[in-house]
């Protein structure tokens, strides 16, 4: 077992509960800070079937500066952070923008400021490809432009590269490592985990396993007039474990002193374009199951073409997505199965 601890916020989330994961199996001891605003307690008995730990969990909100501080009194090992805690709905931050300002940038800078006085030596921070916007080239690289965001969630990520910047500028005594993801699909391929949407799914992946089971009665393909080979969307689908796994690497190197500069930029994604019909096709083949769909409109807002050159990650992290579609989707359809045996909508 390691002696540095590291704190995950957001870890009984979506990527934050494979994260702990493959934290625990490399050795590191967790601390999980949740609210539970978008996530299940009884994801602690999963990770604990996959790695036989159970996790040490403190259910607070981030955004309370005095609980967080507690958690670290209690915890004087922590010497890394990973901060998935954030609220992520894009549609709902443009009906709510205060909401999705005051967490996301609250919940960074509480973290940022009890740094230092807590001798925390980096921080992990879960940025995402949206910064980039409808890009101008692809794939696209960690310099290319960061352009004017078109929700209050992605500008919230934006804020907080900058806020991390800003404060690493300042002199304070920290790392940071940004990870830019593309989009997180699949679930640890024991079942145990994975993602549980709220309400109706909003993303591509767990509309389709929902369809496919039967919840929902057909996909729309939101337009196939696209300047693409087949006119649906193009996105670069990365598998959440080997996301997961880029966080252990992250957090090491800033706990090892290996950072090249004080904040690091790295986009994770596999490197390969996949369009919205190439997805339901390679989940058709890979499960043999057949998923009702229909082709409908443009859905407003959305990026044409988007992919990542994740060649920095690959030679500076020493990190390179492994896993294959159709195992991704294979992983998706067993995690889609497993909560209908636990009669989970
Ligand atoms: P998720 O909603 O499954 O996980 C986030 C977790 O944070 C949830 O468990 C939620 O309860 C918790 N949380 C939210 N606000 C909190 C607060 N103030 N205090 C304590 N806990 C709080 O989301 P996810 O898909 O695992 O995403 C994790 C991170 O990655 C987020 O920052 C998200 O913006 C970012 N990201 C996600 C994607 C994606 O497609 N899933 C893509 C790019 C970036
Ligand atoms: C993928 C493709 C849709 C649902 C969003 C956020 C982004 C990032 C990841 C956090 C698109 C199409 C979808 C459906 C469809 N999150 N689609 N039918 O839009 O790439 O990114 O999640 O940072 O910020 O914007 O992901 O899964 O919603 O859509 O045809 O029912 O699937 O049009 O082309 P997206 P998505």
């Amino acid at each position: 077992m390691k002696t540095d601890r590291i704190l995950v916020t957001g870890g009984t989330g979506y990527i934050g509960s494979h994260t702990v994961v493959e934290l625990q199996q490399a050795g590191y001891p967790v601390v999980i800070i949740d609210n539970l605003s978008n996530s299940n307690i009884e994801v602690l008995d999963g990770i604990e079937r996959i790695t036989g730990i159970r996790t040490d969990f403190v259910e607070a909100d981030c955004t309370d500066f005095d609980a967080l501080s507690k958690l670290f009194q209690q915890y004087p090992d922590i010497k890394g952070i990973i901060n998935f805690a954030a609220s992520k709905a894009v549609g709902e931050s443009i009906e709510k923008p205060t909401l999705y300002y005051r967490n996301n940038l609250n919940t960074l800078i509480n973290l940022l400021d009890l740094m230092p006085q807590n001798e925390v030596k980096g921080i992990v921070f879960s940025s995402s490809c949206t910064v980039y916007g409808e890009p101008d080239m692809n794939p696209v690289t960690e310099a290319a432009p960061i352009k004017t965001a078109t929700s209050p969630y992605g500008n919230t990520k934006q804020i907080c590269e900058e806020i991390i910047h800003d404060f690493v500028r300042s002199g304070a005594p920290i790392k940071s490592v940004i990870l830019r993801y593309f989009n997180p699909v699949g679930a640890h391929p024991s079942a145990e985990i994975g993602e549980l949407p709220n309400g109706v799914p909003q993303n591509l992946v767990p509309y389709l396993t929902q369809t496919a089971i039967g919840i929902r009665k057909e996909l729309s393909v939101f337009g196939d007039d696209y300047d693409t080979p087949d006119g649906s969307c193009i996105r670069d689908f990365i598998n959440v474990v080997d996301l997961a796994k880029a966080h252990v690497i992250a957090v090491e190197r800033m706990l090892q002193d290996k950072s090249l500069d004080k904040v690091e930029t790295f986009n994770l994604g596999t490197g390969i374009g996949l369009s919205v019909k190439e997805l339901i096709a390679a989940f058709e083949r890979a499960t043999g199951v057949k998923v009702p769909h229909k082709i409908v409109g443009r859905r407003a807002g959305d990026i044409e073409k988007v992919w990542a050159e994740p060649k920095h990650a690959n030679e500076v992290l020493g990190w390179k997505a492994s896993i294959s579609i159709d195992d991704t989707m294979r992983s998706a359809w067993a995690w889609q199965c497993r909560l209908r045996d636990r009669d989970v909508k």
